[in-house]
């Protein structure tokens, strides 16, 4: 099942990616000269949105941590769109621009964005799978140890009254704002949940497979952030050493580097 959903991610990364550079390829000539030289102002303001709605997505993952109680779907749904809309923005900044250094950056948003949708699809299935598994099915994995989960429940309900008496044990997670106040407890609690996932086996490898899905998605929009600021950094201090002899066409403060 999971080499089925790799096989249609490929085929589809592969289609994507080869349609963006074809298509920037075969239209370029066709567009105005400034929308394909870059560096130029209506493509350096194209590069400062698509890198606003790119950085948006983290903003959604900053709320979903704090208390607020907007719908998730709704951070959800703006998330990707952000996402979305912010590669197609830069990838029109990049005016195919696809042997520069900066191009990093631009697959590196790609793979990010193709990642998530497959962690999505993989891991929701999986899920699902798991959730409407029979519960005999359930149990023929691995025996729960009944006296431990009952404990561990009971240790957890005790913290919760102390980290947030108003929150319900069945669906808190702690947010930004319980690791803020109480970082200890916090943290006592997330371990307390792992534990708790770990006896419940099942459950356990799936929320294991979805926490390492995180993780690369997270690592991945880090490094993207970090090669962002990177990029900002030398286009506005090492303009000289970007332009490479030639003219430096776009706003800058140092031309460091020619
Ligand atoms: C505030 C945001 C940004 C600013 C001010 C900015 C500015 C610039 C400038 C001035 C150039 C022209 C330099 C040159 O001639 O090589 C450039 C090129 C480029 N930028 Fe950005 N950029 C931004 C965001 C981004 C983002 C988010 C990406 C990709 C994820 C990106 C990818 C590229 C690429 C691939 C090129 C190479 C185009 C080429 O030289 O042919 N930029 N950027």
């Amino acid at each position: 099942m999971q080499s089925k959903w790799v096989g249609q991610w490929s085929v589809v990364a592969v289609f994507f990616a080869a349609l963006l550079i074809i298509s920037s390829y075969l239209l370029l000539p066709l567009v105005p000269l400034p929308w394909r030289t870059a560096g130029s102002s209506e493509l350096y303001l194209t590069g400062v949105l698509g890198a606003v709605l790119l950085l948006m997505p983290g903003v959604y993952a900053l709320v979903k941590r704090s208390d607020n109680k907007a719908p998730p779907r709704t951070w959800l749904i703006a998330h990707i769109v952000m996402g979305v809309s912010g590669v197609i923005v830069v990838t029109i900044h990049a005016a195919g621009g696809w042997s520069r250094p900066p191009a990093i950056l631009l697959f590196l948003a790609y793979l990010l964005i193709l990642q998530g949708a497959w962690a999505r699809s993989v891991g929701s299935a999986k899920l699902a799978r798991v959730m409407s598994s029979r519960s005999s099915a359930l149990r023929s994995e691995r025996p729960v140890d009944k006296d431990a989960l009952r404990r561990i429940l009971a240790d957890k309900t005790s913290l919760l009254a102390q980290l947030d008496p108003s929150a319900d044990e069945a669906t808190f997670s702690p947010g930004l704002g319980h690791w803020i106040r109480h970082p200890i407890l916090a943290y006592a609690y997330v371990r307390m949940a792992h534990a708790e996932a770990m006896i419940i086996g099942a459950r356990a490898t799936v929320s294991r497979d979805l926490g390492n899905w995180r993780r690369v998605h997270l690592l991945m929009a880090a490094m993207l952030v970090g090669g962002i600021v990177v990029h900002v950094i030398t286009v506005t201090f090492f303009a000289g050493y970007v332009a490479d002899g030639g003219p430096i066409t776009w706003w800058h403060l140092a031309a460091w580097g020619d």
